[in-house]
């Protein structure tokens, strides 16, 4: 009831009340529960503040303990999710495989489904309910490493690693990406750690693209690992998380610093975008970005400089005095860096975008839950909008119809 507000894009639409995360564009300010994203980044991990965004306090160091510990212990997956994942071809897009694969592993887990395990099941905010909730939650956390880890070794058409003992969440997953099971691994320090930032700054970013339609596909109360499945979806398209990977492919065929007036001519004409620039929310540069270069630096010192480099910050500096980027406020946002990390650390273009998958599977989980224990318990989400179709007429047989 009421005015209805035609509002393509929901550019002014708020539809909830949220305690996780807070952006201001204007002033470009991240904050998740309250923190600034550059202490997280500066001192926190990215499963600690995991659980600052699902539980909305920073855990206490048994609580932490507990947290990694289930985690870690669900990264195990059912022989028969090995079988499925594994039967996707060498050269399936990792985004296929990955959503599929959330799909597929709610199947696995029947008492997570509120149709067969009773309607209330969420909302009803008893300590059944929650333990049930939490337990999706960690299997869902624990398993997306690993089937993003199956999703990378299957275009290489490699056996898909077990899970180790003693990693923490961000080595166990460079673990089971690449390692050859050998008793006494432990992934390069500085990698770890420069992964484990990406991680922390991917982890939410409050009601974007794919958080909404993990909370979309949540209010009709269908389980986790579907709604997991359909905020993937979401974010695999290249106006959202696959601008990391159209980032290195325009850089790549840009190719040169002295090319870059001719690709800016070709963003002005609107034939290109220039990916990694622009955001929703954002008016001056996105705060992440800025950590990101300095994690790009530490990360070069290891693996050597990306040759694409010089081309990205030949673009950057020249956008950021173009009139055309100028008047309309766009900046670097996440993207812009962050592939040239992955490609420098060894990962196809085409897999950056799972990087980006798996530590946000927090941020769509954290909001799930926010929705599912909200007071006046869930409203199925069901936008209107304004009809402009034909007005009522009359059938015509096929016969008849020229
Ligand atoms: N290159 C060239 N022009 C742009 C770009 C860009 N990257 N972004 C916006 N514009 C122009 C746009 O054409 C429009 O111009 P005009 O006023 O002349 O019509 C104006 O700027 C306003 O843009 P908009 O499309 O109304 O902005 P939006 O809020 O609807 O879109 C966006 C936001 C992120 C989809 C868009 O900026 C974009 O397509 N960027 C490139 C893709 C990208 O980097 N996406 C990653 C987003 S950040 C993290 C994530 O979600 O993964």
């Amino acid at each position: 009831a009421g005015v209805r507000v035609y509002d393509p894009g929901f550019m002014n639409t708020a539809v909830i009340q949220s305690n996780i995360t807070f952006i201001d564009g204007e002033a470009g300010i991240l904050r998740y529960r309250g923190y600034p994203i550059e202490q997280l980044a500066e001192q926190s991990t990215f499963l600690e503040s995991a659980f600052l965004l699902l539980y909305g306090e920073l855990p206490t160091q048994q609580q932490f303990k507990l947290f990694e510990q289930e985690v870690l212990h669900h990264t195990y997956v059912h022989r028969d999710v090995e079988q499925i994942v594994g039967a996707f071809r060498y050269d399936a897009h990792p985004m296929s495989i990955l959503t599929a694969s959330f799909a597929a592993l709610g199947a696995f887990a029947p008492e997570a489904n509120p149709a067969l395990a009773g309607q209330k099941l969420y909302s009803s905010g008893t300590t059944e309910a929650l333990a049930v909730m939490d337990k999706q939650i960690f299997r869902i956390l624990g398993k997306a490493i690993t089937v993003g880890a199956m999703a990378y070794r299957i275009r290489q058409g490699r056996a898909f690693n077990a899970p180790p003992s003693g990693l923490n969440y961000t080595e166990t997953y460079l673990y089971l990406l690449d390692h050859l099971n050998e008793p006494n691994y432990k992934p390069n320090p500085v990698i770890a750690k420069a992964l484990d930032i990406l991680f922390l700054l991917h982890a939410d970013h409050e009601l974007n693209c794919s958080a909404a339609a993990m909370l979309q596909v949540g209010s009709s109360l269908a389980d986790p690992y579907s709604a997991v499945a359909a905020a993937t979806a979401a974010l695999y398209g290249p106006l959202h998380g696959g601008a990391n990977e159209a980032v290195i492919r325009m850089l790549t065929a840009i190719g040169s610093p002295e090319n870059v007036p001719a690709y800016l001519e070709k963003v002005k004409k609107k034939e290109v975008v220039l990916s990694g620039f622009g955001h929703r929310i954002y008016r001056t540069s996105d705060p992440r970005s800025k950590i990101i270069r300095k994690t790009a630096e530490e990360v070069f010192a290891v693996t050597g400089r990306n040759p694409l480099l010089d081309t990205a910050m030949a673009l950057h500096d020249a956008a950021i005095s173009d009139e055309y980027f100028v008047s309309r406020r766009l900046y670097p946002n996440v993207d812009y860096w962050s592939g040239l990390i992955y490609q420098a650390l060894g990962f196809p273009p085409d897999y950056f975008t799972v990087l980006f998958a798996i530590p946000r599977v927090v941020g769509w989980l954290a909001h799930w839950r926010q929705l599912m224990l909200q007071k006046n318990g869930v409203k199925i989400w069901r936008p209107r909008q304004l009809y402009v179709g034909e007005g009522e007429r009359d059938y015509v047989e096929i016969e008849k119809r020229e």
